[in-house]
């Protein structure tokens, strides 16, 4: 069987194949579970702390629920409440969480925070966010492509338009790389990941057998996926300025009906990790209308409500898939 009790999840490298797949087995068993009424609590007792520097909705309420279901208690400590980072230091907060609690969930920033509270803290350490890696979101959205596709993960095809060196960027590649899966960054150039990450992608390739591409066509990267992906184009933390820019980039691959037909498969299926803007029913939305009269971002209205859309399946796996990395490094048997 394999034993992930006590073990980090700060990247998806920090996980073999095998032991990813295990944990998107895990979670759909947890679903099966809560669905039939049979979820065992294998939590009680545990405390679990919730560090968000950035704010959430999924992130939070799916560590919560599963905390809950499980029987655990949970801490939210929001983007101000707490020490870290402003009066204390992140080596000092990680000893005393640690001293507290079971496990600590972290979103912000820098990679190297949630590195640093992982090397201190003595407990197992979740990123929820960072700049570079969404690592549980990966975990919900292969469980997704699972439920959505006849195929085994590793000959699924997708394609993520958008910003694609930033956190979910980096992620699909890296995940789709390690899985073994057709996996296709489909951006304008400057928004490749770093080349590390690129390189890193194409080493796992060789050892899984993944197709991996990075392409700034649209009709070649998304011809034949299984799933088109996008998020949004300015992420959480960056500034306002950078609008412009980024729908001058990202214009083009906005993912709308004609980009889901150019893939040739009339069942393709649409992910995003949501937030969306796609509705611009947001303050910020609203702003961006104004000033660039642009009635959509990332995504068409047309598509997010369409039967291809699967955007509310991956945020209810957020909870599934988060309770399943808690149940493997912290359960009891
Ligand atoms: N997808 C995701 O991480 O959503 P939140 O920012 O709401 O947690
Ligand atoms: N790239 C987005 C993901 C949100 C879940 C951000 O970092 O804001």
């Amino acid at each position: 069987a394999t034993e992930l009790t006590g073990r980090h999840f700060l990247k998806e490298l920090d996980f073999t194949a095998e032991e990813f797949r295990h944990l998107i087995a895990l979670a759909a068993e947890l679903k099966a579970a809560k669905r039939a009424g049979t979820e065992e609590r294998r939590l009680t007792g545990k405390n679990i702390a919730l560090i968000f520097e950035k704010t959430s909705t999924r992130t939070r309420c799916a560590f919560e629920v599963a905390a809950a279901d499980q029987g655990a208690s949970t801490t939210y400590l929001d983007p101000s409440g707490s020490q870290i980072g402003h009066k204390e230091s992140v080596k000092d907060t990680a000893r005393v969480l640690g001293r507290m609690y079971d496990g600590i969930e972290y979103r912000g920033s820098g990679q190297e925070i949630v590195e640093e509270l992982a090397a201190h803290a003595g407990v197992p350490v979740y990123n929820g966010l960072t700049d570079e890696w969404h690592p549980t979101q990966m975990l919900a959205d292969v469980l997704t492509m699972t439920e959505h596709s006849d195929k085994p993960p590793a000959e699924i095809g997708f394609a993520y338009l958008g910003d694609a060196r930033y956190n979910m960027g980096n992620s699909y590649l890296i995940t789709g790389a390690l899985l073994g899966m057709d996996v296709r960054i489909v951006a304008p150039r400057e928004l490749w990941p770093d080349e590390a990450v690129v390189e890193r992608a194409h080493g796992l390739a060789k050892e899984s057998g993944a197709r991996v591409t990075l392409t700034e066509d649209i009709a070649e990267g998304v011809a034949g996926a299984d799933f088109v992906a996008t998020d949004v184009w300015v992420s959480m933390g960056e500034p306002k300025e950078v609008w412009a820019e980024r729908i001058a980039l990202l214009g083009p691959y906005a993912v709308t009906m004609d980009v889901l037909r150019a893939t040739g498969n009339d069942d393709v299926k649409f992910l995003h990790c949501l937030p969306a803007f796609h509705d611009l029913g947001t303050a910020v939305g609203r702003e961006i209308h104004e000033r660039h009269g642009l009635t959509s971002l990332e995504v068409t209205d047309e598509v997010f409500e369409s039967a291809h859309s699967v955007v509310f399946d991956e945020a209810e796996n957020r909870m599934h898939t988060i309770k399943a990395v808690l149940v493997a490094t912290l359960g009891r048997p």
